[in-house]
């Protein structure tokens, strides 16, 4: 496949088979990610693999996507938080493209990944994994063999609508306008994850995960 057709053809995969990854491909994929641009060269990223179940039970039971742990693998992404430059979180950018090189990757390699964000707290995270204070996590990477082909994922806005000359000239997007229930949304995302891990793991994961599914065909 040439670049524009992984590019295209890139889905994000949620559901997997049980098959286990080559420790070589995952390497390989972690290669892709250190080759990405980096602010500075500083290349202030660190990547833990995660193949153990009880982890991946761990982040999920702290709040973390119920589809963690069904994923074979998964790899979570953290960065030098030491940055210089905080108004344009450039170490934040700089891990951000090497998830994206992550992501291409793997679909060159014929496996599926998924960018995964919705994460337990940060404070959390660092207990689990142990992460020193002068890193932080950006995401976790869902890695594993597709249980079948990805169906394509409309983009949303014709490429006329997202393109300016010069000066802004775009609508604003919706959600923006929305700010109430944005405030909203923020309070109640804060009120889940104080909720205790056994409230949430017997009540509530299951259901905020399946709607997440739902929504999400691949
Ligand atoms: C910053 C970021 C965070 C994301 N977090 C999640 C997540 O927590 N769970 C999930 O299922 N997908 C997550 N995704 C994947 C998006 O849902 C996905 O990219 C989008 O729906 C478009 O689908 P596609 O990647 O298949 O083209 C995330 C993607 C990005 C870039």
């Amino acid at each position: 496949m040439d670049l524009m057709e992984v590019i295209r053809k890139r889905r994000s995969i949620r559901r997997f088979k049980p098959d286990s990854v080559p420790e070589d491909l995952i390497k390989k994929i972690i290669e892709a990610a250190v080759w990405a641009p980096s602010a500075c060269n500083i290349q202030g990223w660190r990547f833990i693999i995660v193949d153990d179940q009880k982890i991946k039970e761990k982040i999920v039971d702290d709040g973390g996507a119920v589809i963690i742990k069904n994923a074979p693998v998964g790899i979570l992404v953290i960065y030098d938080n030491q940055t210089k430059n905080i108004e344009y979180q450039d170490h934040i950018q700089s891990a951000a493209a090497a998830i994206q090189n992550m992501l291409l990757s793997a679909a060159c390699l014929g496996l599926g990944a998924s960018w995964i964000c919705d994460l337990p707290p940060m404070g959390k995270l660092r207990k689990i994994f142990k992460i020193p204070p002068t890193f932080s996590p950006i995401a976790y990477v869902l890695l594993g063999y597709k249980e079948r082909e990805p169906i394509e994922i409309a983009r949303l806005h014709p490429l006329e609508k997202l393109i300016n000359y010069n000066v802004f000239s775009s609508e604003f997007p919706q959600e923006n306008k929305n700010t109430a229930r944005l405030f909203l949304y923020r309070i109640a995302r804060k009120f889940y994850f104080s909720l205790p891990s056994k409230f949430k793991k017997r009540f509530l994961n299951k259901f905020v995960d399946k709607k997440f599914v739902k929504k999400f065909d691949n």
